[in-house]
């Protein structure tokens, strides 16, 4: 039997996902599936189980499971733990074990989308503080950010977060106050996203060299990334993040990298556009 991979979440039905990992296993010639399993939080642990009795090469795991999913593994790396989520999981030798490759996606989407170079970490300003924030805040960190201040609507989430990860937090009513000496802007919330409300913060005090970023790329444009575009900020988009960590996904599971290029992004926007989205 062709030992296959997947997705774990709730819901998955709209993921893309299978479009990124059925494109390179194609390319790959690799013989396998990417299948979607609908888990409500209840059935997770029944899920994982199964998992294990199923020929999984490995699975992805996402909202709301990444934190809870770590119970049911019999090892997590310490790049997971230090996220506090799991996004990857491999099976080796009737083991599961619990990895976390957004961090990875975070920062090879800004190398990428920048020219192959890391933008001036010296003063980054981080909106939100969910499991995404946490991916980004230990991406920059082992990136060698200097300076990280986290805001968010709740102000006491940001402050915890600052903590744990050592780093700095302020208020939310001032967000904009705080972009005068930023050298990277990103967006870590569901703010701009298709039917969430938009991201409000004022760019006028922000540097022109600033480098302003949305983890959000369904749409692919937020009004954020569009408003920094305008006033001639460089500007990545979230849709990378999402290639890069089914990237490593996929080069932990099939022992192979496969090419996060113009051709993949494009056969994903597609996907997309079928959709109505985009
Ligand atoms: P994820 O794991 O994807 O990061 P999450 O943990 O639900 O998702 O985090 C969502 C983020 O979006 C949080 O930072 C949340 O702010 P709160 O901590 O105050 O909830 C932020 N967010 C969601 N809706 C928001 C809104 N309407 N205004 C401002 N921030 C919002």
């Amino acid at each position: 039997m062709t030992r296959i991979t997947g997705l774990i979440g709730y819901p998955v039905d709209h993921s893309l996902s299978p479009t990124i990992h059925q494109y390179w296993m194609e390319k790959h010639s690799i013989a396998s599936a990417y299948k979607l399993f609908t888990t409500a939080p209840a059935r997770l642990r029944q899920t994982m189980l199964h998992m294990r009795k199923k020929d999984v090469l490995g699975v992805n795991v996402t909202v709301p499971h990444k934190e809870t999913v770590m119970q049911y593994l019999d090892g997590v790396d310490d790049l997971a733990r230090r996220i506090g989520a799991v996004n990857t999981v491999m099976e080796k030798d009737g083991k599961l074990y619990g990895t976390n490759t957004d961090a990875y996606g975070f920062i090879a989407n800004l190398r990428d989308r920048l020219g192959g170079e890391l933008p001036d970490l010296s003063n980054v300003v981080l909106f939100g503080a969910g499991g995404a924030a946490r991916a980004a805040i230990v991406a920059l960190k082992d990136a060698g950010a200097t300076r990280i201040t986290i805001q968010n609507r709740t102000d006491e989430k940001a402050a915890a977060l600052a903590r744990e990860f050592d780093v700095d937090s302020s208020p939310w009513d001032i967000r904009g106050e705080q972009l005068v000496s930023a050298t990277l802007v990103v967006n870590t919330t569901i703010l701009g996203m298709k039917n969430q409300p938009q991201l409000s913060v004022s760019l006028q005090h922000l540097s022109a060299s600033a480098v302003v970023a949305d983890i959000v790329y369904n749409p692919l444009e937020t009004a954020f990334l569009k408003a920094a575009r305008t006033r001639g900020n460089p500007t990545v988009d979230g849709l990378g993040m999402l290639l890069y960590q089914a990237q490593g996904a996929f080069a932990i599971w099939h022992d192979v990298e496969p090419a996060v290029d113009a051709a993949l992004r494009a056969h994903v926007i597609a996907a997309m556009h079928a959709r109505g989205d985009a």
